[in-house]
C-alpha cells in the first residue's frame, strides 16, 4: 500500500484526469451554447417553454446575447398556420417584403382562402363595391413556393422579427374606442393566441409567453387611443414590455425590398373576419376565434394583470358582500333615462341596500379616475346601465355564478356588443324594455329604432331590483 504523500504517477493521473476534463467541458459548452442559439426560434415559439411563461421570476427574461447571424434566417422555411378562423390567424414564419405579406409553402391547399386572413384595410363601409374594395390583392399577401420566395427575394436569407408579435390590419375606423378596443380587438388578439393554452387556470398563469410587440399596418401613434385613455392603461398594464410599430415603421420596413420574417405572428383583419358565420349572428368580430379552442378561464390572464396594476386585491374584498354598480349616464346628454324612471331606480337600489346589506353604487364613468372605475368593476356582482361604452368595463368583473349585466335599451332597440361580451366571459346578461326582461336564448333582433340614442328610455327600478336580489340570492325566477 502507498503512503499518504502521491507518486509521480499518481500525480500525472490528475493532471490528465484534470486538463482531459477541462478539455471536454470546453469542448462541450461551445456545440450546447450554438445549438441553443440556433433553436431559439424554437424556444422564442414553443409553447410548451417555462421560461418565458407570464409568471417567470427570472428577471432576465428571454433575452440572449446579442450573436452576429442569430437575427438571420437562412432559406426561407416554410410558413405554417398554427390557426386561424376569418380574421384571426397565428403563422409561424411569415414573411414580409415591401409591405406584402408572403406565405412560402410548397402546400398551398393547406392554406386558407386569402379572403379570409387579410383585407385591403379600407375603412368599412356598406355595398357590393366597398366589399370588393376591401378583398385582398397581391399587394397584402402572396402565397408562394420555396423556389419562388429564393427567386422574389433575390437574396439567400431573411431578417427575423422575433418573439411573438399582435399584428393589426384595421384602419383606425373601429379602434380609437375604449369598448372596440378592450372588448373587440384586443380581446380578440387574445382570445386567438391563448387558445394555443387550453389550459389556463383560474388563477390566469400561462406558459404562454406575451406578444413583444404590436404593428399596425394602416395606423399612425395617434389613432389608436380612445378619448377616456383606458385603452392604453390596459394594454400597458396587461403588457408593461410591449412595443408598438405604426404605418411609419411599416413603410421604413418596406422601403428597404428586403425580407423580414416573423417567427410567430398574430394578425387581425377584421373585414376579414365579418366573413364569418359568427360575426353575422353577433356583430361581434371577437366572436369569431370563439370557434378555436380555449380555456374557459381564458381572458383571466388579462384581467388578474390589469386589476394588479389598478391596484385591486381581490383578497380584500369581504367574503359575500354583494357590489351593485350602476353606471349613470344621466349626465351625458345621450342615450339616457327618463329622469323620474334613473331617480326611481336609484331608490330602489338603496332600498335594497338598506334590507339587505348589498353594496350599491350609483356612478359616472366619466366622474371616476381609471383605477377607480377598474377597482370598481373588478368588485362588482350586478353592473348595470343604459347601453353604451360605460359597460365596457363589464369585462373586468370576476365571473361568478351570481355575476350579472343589466343592459337597459329603448323598448324595441337591441344590439349585441355588451349581451355577447358578457356571455363570452361566462356571465349571465338581462337586457330590459321598461318593465320588461329578456336573457339568452330569448333576446330580440337587433334594432336602433327611434329613440334608441335618445333621453327618454323608460326604466322600472323596481323591476330591475327584483332581479338583483333573484340572481343575488340564486332564487329560481319567479313565473310571472
Ligand atoms: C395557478 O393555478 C395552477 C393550477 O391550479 C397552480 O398549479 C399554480 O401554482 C397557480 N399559480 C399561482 C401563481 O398561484
Ligand atoms: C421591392 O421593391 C424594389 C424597389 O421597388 C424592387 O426592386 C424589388 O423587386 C421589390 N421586391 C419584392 C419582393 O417585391
Amino acid at each position: 500500500m502507498t503512503g499518504l504523500t502521491p507518486t509521480a504517477r499518481e500525480l500525472c493521473l490528475v493532471v490528465l484526469l484534470l486538463s482531459s476534463l477541462v478539455f471536454f467541458l470546453s469542448r462541450s459548452t461551445v456545440p450546447t451554447w450554438s445549438v441553443n442559439l440556433g433553436s431559439e426560434a424554437v424556444i422564442q415559439t414553443d409553447t410548451n417553454s417555462k421560461d418565458l411563461s407570464l409568471t417567470s421570476q427570472d428577471d432576465t427574461g428571454s433575452q440572449l446575447p446579442y450573436q452576429y447571424g442569430s437575427n438571420r434566417l437562412d432559406g426561407f422555411p416554410e410558413t405554417t398556420i398554427v390557426a386561424h378562423v376569418p380574421g384571426w390567424t397565428i403563422f409561424d414564419k411569415l414573411y414580409i417584403c415591401n409591405g406584402t405579406a408572403y406565405v412560402v409553402t410548397d402546400h398551398p391547399d393547406s392554406i386558407p382562402d386569402r379572403n379570409h386572413i387579410i383585407s385591403t384595410g379600407k375603412d368599412i363601409h356598406n355595398g357590393p363595391e366597398e366589399v370588393a374594395s376591401r378583398l385582398p390583392t397581391d399587394k397584402e399577401m402572396r402565397i408562394v413556393s420555396r423556389k419562388e420566395a429564393a427567386e422574389i427575394f433575390g437574396v439567400e436569407s431573411s431578417s427575423r422579427i422575433d418573439g411573438v408579435s399582435w399584428w393589426v390590419n384595421d384602419p383606425s375606423q373601429f379602434i380609437m374606442h375604449y369598448y372596440h378596443w378592450s372588448a373587440e380587438l384586443f380581446f380578440g388578439l387574445w382570445r386567438t393566441y391563448s387558445s394555443l393554452d387550453p389550459t389556463i387556470p383560474a388563477n390566469g398563469t400561462t406558459h404562454l409567453p406575451p406578444p413583444r410587440r404590436m404593428v399596425f399596418t394602416h395606423i399612425d401613434a395617434h389613432h389608436w387611443r380612445d378619448y377616456a385613455s383606458m385603452s392604453e392603461w390596459v394594454t400597458r398594464s396587461a403588457f408593461p414590455s410591449i412595443s408598438f410599430e405604426f404605418n411609419q415603421d411599416w413603410q421604413e420596413r418596406t422601403s428597404m425590398a428586403r425580407p423580414f420574417v416573423f417567427d410567430r405572428v398574430v394578425l387581425a383583419d377584421r373585414s376579414a373576419a365579418m366573413k364569418s358565420y359568427n360575426f353575422l349572428r353577433t356583430q361581434r368580430t371577437a366572436s369569431v376565434p370563439f370557434a378555436l379552442p380555449g380555456s374557459p378561464h381564458w381572458w383571466a390572464t388579462i384581467r388578474h394583470s390589469v386589476m394588479l396594476f389598478s391596484g385591486y386585491r381581490p383578497e380584500a374584498q369581504e367574503k359575500d358582500k354583494y357590489v351593485i354598480t350602476y353606471i349613470s349616464r344621466q349626465e351625458w346628454g345621450r342615450r339616457m333615462l327618463i329622469q323620474r324612471d334613473h331617480e326611481r331606480l336609484v331608490e330602489e337600489l338603496y332600498k335594497l341596500r338598506d334590507t339587505y346589506g348589498y353594496e350599491v353604487n350609483v356612478v359616472a364613468s366619466e366622474k371616476l379616475s381609471r383605477v377607480e372605475q377598474l377597482q370598481l368593476a373588478g368588485r362588482t356582482t350586478i353592473m348595470m346601465g343604459v347601453h353604451g361604452n360605460g359597460l365596457t368595463s363589464l369585462v373586468w368583473m370576476q365571473p361568478t355564478r351570481r355575476s350579472t349585466v343589466m343592459e337597459f335599451f329603448f323598448p324595441g332597440g337591441f344590439a349585441h356588443d355588451y349581451e355577447w361580451t358578457t356571455r363570452a366571459l361566462g356571465m349571465v346578461h338581462f337586457g330590459f324594455w321598461g318593465d320588461r326582461s329578456f336573457t339568452r336564448p330569448n333576446v330580440p333582433e337587433v334594432k336602433y329604432p327611434e329613440g334608441f340614442q335618445g333621453n327618454e328610455i323608460p326604466i322600472d327600478g323596481a323591476a330591475v331590483a327584483r332581479l338583483c336580489h333573484q340572481r343575488l340570492t340564486l332564487a329560481e325566477e319567479t313565473d310571472d
